[in-house]
Formats: structure tokens, C-alpha cells, sequence
């Protein structure tokens, strides 16, 4: 695979295209010791066309949005920037300070797309008000929420601005489905992409029941992949799915970058529905 070669990109309602595979970054700046590689392996992950990265204000309380600054710092054009605003912080005028914060940590002066991380107890109204108050100022260039029900987007959707949102980033991999039921037919008619966070099962013990589920490990073994490969073809099968798995070794980066490349048949798709079934009710949002 040549190395420049580009990951392909769906739509945001505001007619601008999000690579469909990108980079997480929860846990890193956190230990000092580990800041290199990671930084590395961000890098890795640009050259290789992983051009999106997602980040927070509450990961590592700004740590690692500073080590995605020094990472993009003589690259900043050519990357998808995401980042989220803590629910208490998300008030008329603080979301502006936090926006602002999150700028200087990151050393660029705007963002790709903002996310409120997940609703708390500030009205809607109010962070969509300061959303598009950045918006025009240029600070930010689309926004949208984070770990929203469809009643939460069914609520957010009507107020001013609501329109406007972009995306709805949630927990979605093989075994956690439930958002095939209603979520996405609903962002799928508005045409709004999800994010998938948690892609290849954030804790090492959901990882091991996941990837090491015999039905998945065949599959992989059939296209000469690995789980993790097979869990993110899955996923990216969908064209308005995009998925942001974090890696901070090189060999996930590469491993992540390759499973744009893997197309599952029909039958490997029956056989992960059968190990990892898709849901035949309603399930109330599940979040990390
Ligand atoms: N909006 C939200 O509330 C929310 C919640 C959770 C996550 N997120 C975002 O989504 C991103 C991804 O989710 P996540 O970090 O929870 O989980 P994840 O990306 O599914 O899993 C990360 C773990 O998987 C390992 N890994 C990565 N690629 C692999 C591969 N090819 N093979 C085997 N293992 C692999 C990583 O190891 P190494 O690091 O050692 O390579 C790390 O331990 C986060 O980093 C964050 O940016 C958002």
C-alpha cells in the first residue's frame, strides 16, 4: 500500500468531507514517559492518511490535547482536528473559554469539528448558542454532541442551530450494537455520519471476549488479517461510519490503517451477526 495513499471521506450535513478512519487519543500525554512514542505513532498514523484525530479537553485534563499540538504542529492543513468540550463547561460563555483553551493546547487556530463529550445539566439551547457564536468567529468549522440517545438528538435537533449538528460520536463495535436499532437509521435520514469510538473494545478484558471470539478469529485467518482488522472492516463497511481507533503502537497504527483495505464478504458478515447479534429491541445508550 503506497504510503500517501488517501482514506476516503463521507459527508457532514455542511457539505464538508470526515475521513471515515481516524485516530484516538484517550489515555496519551498522560504518562511523561510514553509522550515520544505516541507522538510517533500519531505521526505514523498522518503519513499513513489517518488524517483525523479526536481528542478532548478531558483527557488527561489537556495533556494530550498538548501532545496532539506538538504532533500536528508543522502539519496542521493537512489534519482533520476533533475535540469536545466538557458538559460543565459548555455554557453560553464557557464554552467559549474552553474552546479558546483548547486552541492554545493544541497550538492551531480553529477546529475541525467541536462535540459537546455528553450532555449534562446546561441547556442545549445555550452550548448551540456559543457553538455557532464560534462557528462565525471562525473558531470552529462544524460542530456536533457525543454520546446522545436518539432523544437527545430528537431534543437538540429542534432548537436553534440544531440543525447544524454534524455528528453524534458514541460507543459502536461488534459488541455493542444497539445503536443499529434507532440511532443510526435516524442520523442515517438526516445524513449525519457517527462516530464510532471504541472500535476495537477500549478495555483489555471486552477486547479479549471480542477479538478472541472464534467466529471473528476464522475470519481474519481467511483474509490473512487480524481481529482488530476485521472488527474495524465491519465497521467501515458502513460508508457513513467513521471509526477512531487509538493506537500508540506502530504496528496497531499500520494494522488499523491496512483494515480500510479488507472487504468482508457476505457470509463473514452473517457469521459475525451470529457471535455478535445485532439488536432485535430498543437498548438505552451505552457509553464508556
Ligand atoms: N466521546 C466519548 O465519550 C469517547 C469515549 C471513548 C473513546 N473516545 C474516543 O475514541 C477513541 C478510541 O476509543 P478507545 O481508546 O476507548 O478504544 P479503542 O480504540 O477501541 O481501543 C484502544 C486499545 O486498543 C489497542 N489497539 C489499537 N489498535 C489495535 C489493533 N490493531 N490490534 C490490537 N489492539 C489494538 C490499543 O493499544 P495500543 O495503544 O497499545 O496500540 C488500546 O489499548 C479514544 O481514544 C477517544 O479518542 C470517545
Amino acid at each position: 500500500m503506497p504510503i500517501s495513499s488517501e482514506v476516503r471521506t463521507t459527508l457532514l450535513p455542511s457539505g464538508r468531507p470526515i475521513p471515515v478512519l481516524g485516530q484516538g487519543t484517550w489515555t496519551m500525554g498522560e504518562d511523561p514517559s510514553r509522550r515520544h512514542s505516541e507522538i510517533a505513532a500519531l505521526r505514523l498514523g498522518l503519513d499513513l492518511g489517518m488524517t483525523l484525530i479526536d481528542t478532548a479537553e478531558m483527557y488527561g485534563e489537556g495533556a494530550a490535547e498538548e501532545l496532539v499540538g506538538e504532533a500536528i504542529a508543522d502539519r496542521r492543513e493537512g489534519v482533520f482536528l476533533v475535540t469536545k468540550v466538557y458538559p460543565h463547561n459548555a455554557t453560553r460563555r464557557g464554552a467559549v473559554e474552553a474552546c479558546a483553551r483548547s486552541l492554545r493546547r493544541l497550538k492551531t487556530n480553529y477546529i475541525d469539528l467541536y462535540l459537546l463529550h455528553w450532555r449534562g445539566d446546561v441547556p442545549l439551547t445555550e452550548t448551540l448558542e456559543a457553538f455557532q457564536l464560534l462557528k462565525e468567529k471562525g473558531r470552529i468549522r462544524d460542530y456536533g454532541v457525543s454520546n446522545f440517545d436518539v432523544d437527545d438528538m430528537e431534543e437538540a435537533s429542534v432548537g436553534r442551530g440544531g440543525d447544524k449538528i454534524a455528528t453524534d460520536q458514541v460507543l459502536y463495535n461488534l459488541a455493542h450494537r444497539g445503536i443499529e436499532w434507532d440511532l443510526i437509521p435516524w442520523c442515517r435520514a438526516r445524513r449525519i455520519p457517527i462516530m464510532a469510538y471504541s472500535p476495537v473494545g477500549h478495555r483489555s478484558a471486552e477486547q479479549k471476549r471480542m477479538l478472541g471470539h472464534p467466529n471473528i478469529r476464522t475470519i481474519a485467518s481467511r483474509h490473512d488479517a487480524t481481529p482488530a482488522q476485521v472488527a474495524l472492516a465491519w465497521l467501515l463497511r458502513q460508508p457513513d461510519i467513521v471509526a477512531i481507533p487509538k493506537a500508540s503502537r506502530p504496528e496497531h497504527v499500520r494494522e488499523n490503517r491496512a483494515a480500510l483495505e479488507i472487504e468482508l464478504t457476505a457470509g463473514d458478515i452473517k457469521e459475525l451477526d451470529k457471535a455478535f447479534p445485532p439488536p432485535d429491541r430498543k437498548i438505552p445508550l451505552e457509553m464508556l
